[in-house]
């Protein structure tokens, strides 16, 4: 399973959302996450996301491990995005930056 982590947070770029074959991301405030039970596990909205948020669970940094959780558990509540949109107005000011969990939106 692919996991997104802390790096969408207030960007939410979306290039992900139009390369997967199965509809899998779900979209809150300003995050998206991937639903584990869909997801197939190929790999192709990784190289998309233009600030490198999405790793296989595996290859997980180890400050990331808890956002397995977070995913599947935001992918219940949160509807599903199925296309890619504009992202937020601020999202390469926010890009670059560390530390962004302390802003996600539920
Ligand atoms: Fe969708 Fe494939 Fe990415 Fe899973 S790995 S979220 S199936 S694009
Ligand atoms: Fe987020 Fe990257 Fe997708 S910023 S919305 S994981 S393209």
């Amino acid at each position: 399973t692919f996991v997104v982590t802390e790096q969408c947070i207030r960007c939410k770029f979306t290039d992900c959302v139009d390369v997967c074959p199965v509809d899998c991301f779900h979209e809150g405030p300003n995050f998206l996450v991937i639903d584990p039970e869909v997801c197939i596990d190929c790999a192709l909205c990784v190289p998309e996301c233009p600030v490198d948020a999405i790793f296989e669970e595996s290859e997980l940094p180890e400050e990331f491990v808890d956002f397995i959780e977070i995913n599947a558990e935001l992918a219940t509540r949160w509807p599903e995005i199925s296309s890619t949109k504009d992202p937020l107005a601020d999202a390469d000011e926010w890009a670059d930056k560390p530390d962004k969990r302390q802003f996600l939106v539920l």
